[in-house]
């Protein structure tokens, strides 16, 4: 297990670039009226199926919504929305949902031990590393590192993520394919469990 922690953390690196312009939050509030129909107008989406982007990590939410505009992760729901938006608008965005709060949220009780367990210890077994590592203790994540905030999220969109991970429907972690190694070791219970977890977490 160290072995894979440590060639997933070394090969990170590549994982994302900068990119060369500079977010403004106060321009980013007057163009996403449009995105406040399913993630809430703060970015806390009401909807359990999408996801929330308040407090979101700026470098994170500007690499989704290139990799969305450009095709390299699919989401239908925003099929053409970013067509007439450049990457000033793209960044504008994100310095926006970055400085918003993300809300709590609640987990199940009865899922809490198994979750617990991934997340903070990883499964010497499934050579499944600890979630903190990358995503810290309290599931805020690690912001300059694009490493995204976890805790508070909902648990059906954080499970939805797993299983396309897993199944390679989503793709977009870099040549390292951190996010698809691990997923292919969760089963669909642990998915739900740790998912859950992460729900609760903050
Ligand atoms: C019609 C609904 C809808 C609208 C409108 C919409 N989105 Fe989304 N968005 C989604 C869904 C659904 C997902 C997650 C898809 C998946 O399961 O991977 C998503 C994912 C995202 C993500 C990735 C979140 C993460 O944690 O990885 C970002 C960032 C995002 N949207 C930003 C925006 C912005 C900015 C706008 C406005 C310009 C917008 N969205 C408008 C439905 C929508
Ligand atoms: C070695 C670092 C690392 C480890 C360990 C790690 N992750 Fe990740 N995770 C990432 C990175 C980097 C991304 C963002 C990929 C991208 O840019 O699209 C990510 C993305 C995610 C996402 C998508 C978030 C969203 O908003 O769509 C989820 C969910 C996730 N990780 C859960 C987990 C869980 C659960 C574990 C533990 C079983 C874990 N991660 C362990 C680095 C890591």
């Amino acid at each position: 297990m160290t072995k894979l922690l440590v060639t997933l953390v070394l090969s990170l690196g590549v994982a994302g670039s900068a990119y060369a312009v500079e977010g403004d939050a106060e321009a980013g509030e007057a163009k996403v009226a449009v995105c406040g129909a399913c993630h809430g107008a703060d970015g806390n989406s009401p909807a359990p199926n999408f996801p929330k982007i308040a407090g979101q990590g700026e470098r994170y939410l500007l690499k989704q919504l290139v990799d969305i505009k450009e095709g390299r992760r699919v989401v239908p729901e925003m099929t053409g929305l970013l067509d007439d938006s450049n990457e000033q608008d793209l960044a504008d965005m994100a310095a926006y949902f970055a400085s918003q709060t993300m809300t709590d949220g609640v987990a199940d009780a009865d899922l809490v031990p198994r979750g617990e367990a991934i997340f903070r210890g990883g499964d010497l077994e499934l050579g499944l590393p600890a979630c903190t590592g990358c995503h810290s203790p309290t599931g805020q994540g690690n912001a300059p590192a694009g490493f995204p905030h976890l805790g508070g999220q909902h648990a059906l969109y954080t499970a939805k993520q797993l299983t396309d991970f897993r199944e390679g429907i989503r793709v977009n972690d870099g040549d390292s394919m951190v996010m698809q190694t691990i997923a292919s070791r969760l089963s669909n219970r642990d998915i739900e469990a740790v998912s859950n977890y992460i729900q609760g977490l903050r």
